[in-house]
């Protein structure tokens, strides 16, 4: 097994606001990491350590075994990290195929090259999105016709063609219905059987069982549950979720 991120005794603060301590992970390629907690768990701040958006201020951060502290997405993304973000940084009116190469364009040269690297460009995009089963209806339709589930799948699908090893995924099916989520699964096991290191955060238990080797619960920065998939089922994962004793407090106050 190859372990492409760990992380040793991980914190941040933020100023006074300590976000996470003491974390230790690791992000094997062809597993899926899932990282689940509460809103202000510190989930974000996690993946915006690994993602290169925000440094760590204690621990350690490995990549293929060497201590790094990105500064900034640019730099994760050349070890091979890269982060799809809830919101999607996607312009609504733009193609799907320009979208697909956004940041990443063949580039254009003078007529009548420029009209060919397009035609390659649009190509290379539908076939790419083919081989992970999604289809457009045509790749020169604007992103935001596509569903939420439809554009985090291209967004994956971009992150695998341009050489991702280690793919972020911030909440993708937290907006998404039952359906769009499962389509969204789909790609994340995908991802993992293509032999990337999935980091997987979601607040559903569920979500993260389905796809999901290896758990991590965090509450208030820290981790409150760390097992591999031998080592918890579902029940446990949804209760330790759910924050068992709270839930019981709660249902008490609510007298049901
Ligand atoms: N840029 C920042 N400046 C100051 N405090 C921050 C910043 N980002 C996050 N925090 C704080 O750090 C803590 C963890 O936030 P984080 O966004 O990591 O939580 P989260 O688990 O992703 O929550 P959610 O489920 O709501 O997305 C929170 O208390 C939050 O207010
Ligand atoms: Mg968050």
């Amino acid at each position: 097994m190859t372990t492409l991120i760990e992380m040793e005794n991980v914190g941040k603060s933020y100023g006074a606001i300590r976000a996470l301590r003491d974390i230790s992970l690791k992000v094997n390629a062809g597993e899926v990491t899932c990282v689940l907690g509460d809103n202000g768990a510190g989930k974000s701040t996690l993946i915006k350590i690994m993602s290169g958006l925000h440094p760590h201020n204690e621990g350690a951060l490995l990549v293929d075994g060497e201590k790094q502290t990105f500064s900034s997405p640019r730099e994760a993304l050349d070890h091979g990290i890269a982060t799809v973000y809830q919101d999607l940084a996607v312009v609504p009116l733009m193609e799907v195929w320009r979208n697909f190469f956004l940041g990443a364009e063949i580039s254009a040269g003078r007529f009548p090259l420029a009209g060919l690297r397009i035609k390659q460009m649009k190509r290379i995009a539908d076939e790419e999105l083919r081989k992970m089963g999604i289809v457009v209806q045509d790749i020169d339709q604007p992103i935001g016709t596509l569903s939420g589930g439809q554009r985090q799948c291209v967004a994956i699908a971009r992150a695998v063609y341009f050489g991702a090893r280690v793919l972020i995924l911030d909440e993708p099916t937290a907006a998404l219905g039952v359906k769009q989520s499962g389509v969204v699964l789909k790609y994340v096991a995908a991802a993992r059987d293509a032999g990337l290191g999935v980091v997987f955060i979601t607040h559903n238990p569920h979500h993260a069982y389905l796809v999901g080797d290896h758990f991590i619960i965090l509450k208030l920065g820290t981790a409150v549950l760390d097992r591999t998939r031998d080592e918890v089922d579902l029940d446990e994962l949804t209760t330790q979720m759910a924050g068992g004793d709270e839930l019981a407090e709660l249902s008490h106050e609510l007298g049901r």
